[in-house]
């Protein structure tokens, strides 16, 4: 319902998907969903779901499936990132972090796989991952684990389930505006350091990242899994 999420779901339903968007907040997802709509594709269903709850996820999965009918992509893009010392992070801090970022969506893509599983034909996952899925940062601890275990995990079920043919690949965005950057943008050292280390010399914007998750919603990537994209202004070429 919001950030990179939200971006991804209306470039999903630019490109003629049907969507349906989870995320906590009832308000938020009637805002995101009026949003989704003037894209263009027909009306958006919206799910009040609280990631923290693991149980609550399979009530929603099948909420949807009874609404929408059949779900051919899952596109995970829940995300937390709690900054501090690592000595210092609390241990519900960390767990937060990794319920939201990677238990959820093992959650989720279990679900899905069920599905698909019951109505054949595969699928496509799409994991929002990070720069944090191969590099790191002081402060950024609890994130950093989550977005590495996603990448791992990204490249686990597309093994396990292409016999499914279920393509499961990730997109790993670099330095994004989102509400959840924002504070870094605003302090200048730290942009600073964001510029000189992406050879496009600026912050992503949202719909830098909708290309690719339409490519790997579609049959474009039929022969693509285990895959993640940088989507990062050069940054990793760069290292
Ligand atoms: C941070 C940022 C990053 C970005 C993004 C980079 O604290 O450094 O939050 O983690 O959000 O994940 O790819």
């Amino acid at each position: 319902s919001r950030g990179l999420g939200l971006a991804i779901a209306g470039g999903l339903a630019g490109n003629g998907a049907e969507v349906a968007i989870i995320a906590r907040d009832k308000n938020q997802l009637e805002r995101a969903a009026e949003r989704i709509e003037n894209c263009g594709n027909g009306p958006v269903s919206i799910f009040s779901c609280d990631l923290h709850d693991i149980e609550a996820i399979d009530a929603t999965f099948h909420a949807i499936l009874k609404t929408v009918g059949p779900i051919d992509i899952l596109v995970n893009s829940a995300g937390i990132n709690l900054r501090g010392p690592a000595e210092d992070i609390e241990f519900e801090a960390w767990n937060e972090v990794i319920q939201i970022n990677l238990s959820a969506v093992f959650r989720l893509s279990q679900v899905f796989c069920n599905h698909r599983k019951s109505v054949g034909g595969g699928g496509k996952i799409i994991n929002i991952g990070s720069l944090m899925c191969r590099a790191s940062r002081p402060t950024t601890a609890p994130y950093t684990a989550s977005k590495s275990g996603l990448l791992g995990l990204t490249k686990a079920l597309a093994v396990e389930w292409a016999e499914y043919k279920i393509n499961v690949n990730a997109i790993g965005p670099g330095y994004f505006l989102t509400d959840m950057t924002q504070n870094l943008k605003d302090d200048e050292k730290f942009n600073e350091w964001v510029i000189s280390n992406t050879p496009l010399a600026r912050w992503g914007k949202p719909e830098d990242l909708v290309g690719s998750v339409v490519f790997l919603s579609s049959s474009a990537s039929e022969f693509i899994t285990g895959q993640i994209i940088y989507i990062d202004g050069g940054w990793f070429a760069g290292v």
